[in-house]
């Protein structure tokens, strides 16, 4: 029997949902989202999250990392300091693409696990995570926690690949690490910690090239930063991004970048009343 508690996101649970400024709003009550990502070695992966972060709603993205000297020449909007713990307020966090496994990205997961508001892990993140021991750090944290595994990192995470129920998989690893956990592949699974699941119906194959989960990774954090529950900032992010990989598809062969660039339209139509 199907899962009552599993549901397919649609279009009008994005119109809903999506944040949107009114007459009063300011840069900081739309939300500042923070992202620490990328290194020396990987500067792409912090420009394709931050290029997926200013896609959101978030009023403000500030960017903590080694490539920040590179960042601001990208993206002007964009306040840039070397570590999180220079990088100011922010609502919520985004850490890990590109981040590197060394001493000074174990210590950037450290202080962004320690700030008090929602947070997502993602690629060398969840790898630090496990190899530096800090799921029970993970498991300790009050603000929400938001994890995006593809397999290897899944199994990486939970000791075994999720197998052929995808939904059963999220809903494991949630329960365990107390945190949203979005489950990429062909239909990303979306589970929060108390079983509540979704599936995304948008994916398309056009997304299985390199830089595309970090392009996500930004989109989820600025959700998060504007207020969105989790679960429905990891639903609607997975959601956007696939019809923006749909839209970036009917062009030619489709980059990261294009994924990025093609957010805004995809927002605009989805959130937009005709
Ligand atoms: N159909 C639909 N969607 C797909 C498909 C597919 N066949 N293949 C991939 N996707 C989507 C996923 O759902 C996800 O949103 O493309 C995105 C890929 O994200 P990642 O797997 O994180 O890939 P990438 O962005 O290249 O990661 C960059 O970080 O996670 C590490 O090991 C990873 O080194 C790599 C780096
Ligand atoms: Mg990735």
């Amino acid at each position: 029997p199907a899962d009552p508690a599993l549901r397919v996101a649609d279009t009008a649970d994005l119109a809903a949902w999506w944040p949107q400024p009114g007459p009063i709003s300011d840069k900081y009550t739309r939300g500042v989202v923070g992202v620490a990502t990328g290194s020396a070695e990987y500067p792409g992966a912090a420009l394709l999250s931050l290029s997926g972060a200013l896609a959101g709603p978030a009023g403000l993205v500030r960017y903590a990392g080694s490539a920040h000297e590179l960042v601001v020449p990208a993206h002007p909007s964009v306040i840039a300091a070397p570590r999180v713990a220079d990088a100011g307020r922010v609502q919520a966090w985004v850490c890990g693409s590109g981040l590197g496994t060394d001493e000074r990205a174990a210590g950037e997961l450290r202080s962004v696990l320690a700030a008090p508001v929602p947070v997502l892990l993602d690629a060398d993140a969840i790898t630090l995570l496990v190899d530096g021991s800090m799921s029970g750090e993970l498991r300790r944290r009050d603000a929400p926690t938001v994890l995006t595994p593809h397999d290897r990192e899944y199994a990486r995470l939970a000791g075994e690949h999720p197998g052929a129920d995808r939904v059963a998989a999220a809903q494991k690893l949630a329960a365990w690490t107390r945190s949203v956990v979005l489950l990429k592949g062909d239909r990303t699974v979306v589970a929060g910690p108390s079983g509540e699941a979704w599936v995304n119906p948008t994916g398309t194959p056009a997304l299985a090239t390199g830089g595309t989960g970090d392009v996500l990774s930004g989109l989820l954090g600025s959700l998060l930063a504007g207020g969105l529950p989790p679960i429905r900032a990891a639903v609607a992010a997975a959601y956007a991004h696939g019809l923006a990989g749909r839209l970036a598809a009917t062009t030619g062969p489709v980059t990261a970048v294009d994924v990025a660039a093609a957010l805004r339209p995809t927002i605009a139509s989805l959130t937009h009343a005709p």
